[in-house]
């Protein structure tokens, strides 16, 4: 195992109880939670096939778990469809309702009801088929946090389209390799997005990348920033326009369960993102159980997650599993400190958000930008928090229960990953007592151990690696083209077993504490990003010879990103432009905090890049550990050297 990159030691002990006002309103009880906990490993046919009953089925499935190790599928032979779960289910109970509340960065706000949405979602579907989109074609997805995200990702499910959602941050180039790995016809984009009070020119960027994806037919373009943006003839479509004389009315398709919902990229240890794929059956049921278990949804609930779509949990926790329990989701465009640091906390007053799901990157810029600004508002609507996508530190998990919550509202401190589809590791609101620094138990049907490298389970306290022992309903099918790669990274590495690519341990209460990354993977502001991606896309510049990028501790972001580079001979090139061109080849999330330029690398005599050596070097540790197998001990020296 790695060294401990993140400082997650837990020095702060103290326990907090639900308070027995939640406790009392609460979905689950600690007894709920042990019972139905026991019945999910002793009895998973009954406890799932009861959770999927609850949802419209077009044909019901014959078994609930076919396994394959590694391939499984879920609610075998039954057919359903999650856009149909998401919004028809609830036309008659809830059409009146506020599904989706959106605040766009420049103050404007838009209101769907159920019905509403669903008129929407009908009209973009028969749009798509107007434009031979086909069951099991794939759509890439290239949007703000708009509305239209979340009605584009509904309107595929409703057709059995795969959707392909990439993140708005994304350059044109990893749009392209999005666009040709998935093999997409149609890209859905938009003339613009607001960010911090400025245009992104998302129009430019997928025009850009289309130079380079020959399968891509088509183009809509939703209208938002209204920058005039070139209209390709015969490609390009404006989304509003082309849904005017379009009907409301469709039936959704219904779908085989493991019909593919959804591809997702996202890093690894190599240079190239994968393509995570989910499916619709299992992915529904159990998005669909966590969203209402973990975040004790109430039918008069504002709930309210700043993930963007982009990502995994704007997947399950803005679209999917939130709109399946037909509640009322926030999504908000803009940046959290635009116009100022108390953005997030008018919005919370504003709208009377009672749920906050954020990310402790943005609770710990909070933190810092300090207690006036949250004071400024009324936060007195909130009664439950969550946390998702890095450690948390106790320090910003106390001060996020105190300021923001007052001390009244539960933390759920939430682990999971894309690969997972929905939340594994949590404590139940109502139910547990949280530990600051730790994310809890594991959810129903959740099966975790901690091990060794050879797959000793370890007992409490002690530090592994983060496994789980069966599979569960919303897990990955495979990497989208790659079953190899899929069987060898997820459930080849510790034989039979899951492995998550986490370091944890469990302590005696059966609380795990996720301690990060033990791959070549980086958390950076919750993001994660491959080493090897970055750089892969530092040596495509012509001035550099090699390059090798680790992570360092980061007060605010959690990780930051430090790169050491060789120049080609005689080639010169500065550390800005260098950062520039990361931004440009992926994405300004991945653009180096440091550059550190060396005649060489340390590496060892089979010519191995030394990162341990490099990751004390970039957080300025001492040198600790052998370094008899480097090649030449004078570059240490160089490298230690800031410029
Ligand atoms: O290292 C873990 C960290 O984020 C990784 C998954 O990243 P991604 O697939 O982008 O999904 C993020 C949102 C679900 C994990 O391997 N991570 C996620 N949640 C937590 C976490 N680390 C600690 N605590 C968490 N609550």
């Amino acid at each position: 195992m790695s060294e401990n990159r993140i400082d997650n030691v837990l020095h702060e002990t103290r326990h907090f109880e639900p308070s027995p006002e939640f406790r009392a309103q609460a979905r689950y009880s600690l007894e709920d939670y042990q019972r139905l906990y026991r019945q999910s490993l002793e009895d998973p046919d009954t406890f799932w096939g009861s959770v999927a009953s609850e949802l419209h089925w077009f044909t019901p499935w014959q078994r609930v778990l076919e396994w394959n190790e590694p391939f499984a599928k879920w609610f075998v032979g039954g057919q359903t469809n999650i856009a149909y779960n998401a919004l028809d289910r609830h036309l008659q109970a809830r059409g009146d309702k506020t599904a989706i509340v959106w605040e766009g960065e420049d103050g404007e706000v838009r209101r769907y009801s159920y019905r509403e949405l669903h008129r929407q979602v009908c009209r973009a579907a028969n749009l798509l088929l107007s434009l031979g989109v086909q069951t099991g074609d794939r759509v890439v997805i290239y949007l703000p946090m708009i509305p239209e995200v979340a009605i584009a990702m509904l309107a595929c499910a409703r057709i059995g389209a795969t959707h392909t959602v990439v993140f708005g941050g994304f350059s044109a180039g990893a749009l392209a390799d999005r666009i040709n790995d998935s093999g997409a016809r149609l890209l859905i984009t938009a003339d613009g997005s607001y960010r911090k009070g400025a245009v992104v020119p998302l129009k430019s960027n997928a025009d850009e990348a289309a130079q380079s994806t020959p399968n891509l037919e088509r183009m809509l373009v939703v209208r938002r920033t209204g920058q005039p943006v070139p209209m390709q003839p015969g490609r390009d479509l404006w989304w509003d326009e082309s849904l005017e004389d379009v009907p409301d009315q469709h039936e959704a398709v219904a779908l085989d369960a493991e019909h593919p919902l959804y591809i997702l990229y996202t890093s690894g240890s190599t240079g190239k993102p994968k393509g995570v794929l989910h499916t619709t059956g299992g992915y529904m049921v159990n998005t669909y159980l966590t969203a209402g278990a973990v975040f004790d949804l109430k039918e008069d609930d504002v709930y309210w997650c700043t993930a963007d779509v982009g990502w995994v949990t704007g997947h399950s926790y803005v679209v999917y599993g939130m709109l399946l329990n037909g509640a009322t989701v926030l999504m908000y465009e803009g940046a959290p400190n635009y116009p100022d640091m108390g953005r997030f906390w008018k919005i919370v007053q504003d709208h009377r958000v009672t749920i906050l799901y954020t990310a402790p990157t943005a609770i710990r810029s909070f933190m810092r930008a300090g207690n006036e600004w949250p004071a400024k508002y009324d936060l007195s609507s909130l009664r439950l928090l969550g946390s998702v996508g890095e450690p948390i530190n106790p320090e910003a998990w106390i001060w996020y229960f105190q300021t923001i919550g007052g001390g009244r509202c539960p933390v759920v401190d939430t682990w999971w990953q894309t690969e997972t589809g929905a939340i594994m590791l949590t404590t139940l609101p109502g139910a547990h007592a949280t530990k600051p620094g730790s994310a809890g138990v594991p959810m129903f049907g959740i099966e975790p151990a901690i091990v060794d490298n050879e797959g000793h389970e370890l007992g409490a306290d002690e530090g592994g690696l983060l496994v789980i022992k069966r599979p569960w309903p919303s897990m990955l099918r495979t990497i989208y083209g790659d079953d190899n790669r899929y069987r060898s990274q997820y459930w080849g590495e510790i034989p039979h077993v899951y492995f998550a690519g986490d370091g944890a341990r469990r302590d005696a209460d059966g609380y795990y504490t996720i301690v990060g990354r033990i791959d070549d993977v980086l958390n950076v502001s919750g993001h994660r990003l491959g080493t090897m991606e970055v750089e892969s896309a530092l040596v495509s510049h012509p001035a550099v010879a090699e390059a090798a990028v680790v992570g360092r501790p980061d007060p605010v972001k959690g990780e930051g990103i430090v790169a050491f580079v060789t120049l080609q001979t005689g080639a010169q090139v500065g550390g800005d432009e260098l950062r520039a061109h990361v931004s440009k080849e992926i994405g300004a999330i991945a653009r180096p905090d440091e550059i550190r330029f060396a005649d060489a690398l340390p590496k060892t005599r089979s010519g191995k890049i030394m990162r341990r050596l490099l990751r004390q070097i970039a957080s300025g540790e001492e040198l600790k550990g052998d370094t008899s197998t480097l090649e030449d001990a004078g570059v240490l020296e160089q490298l230690r050297t800031v410029h």
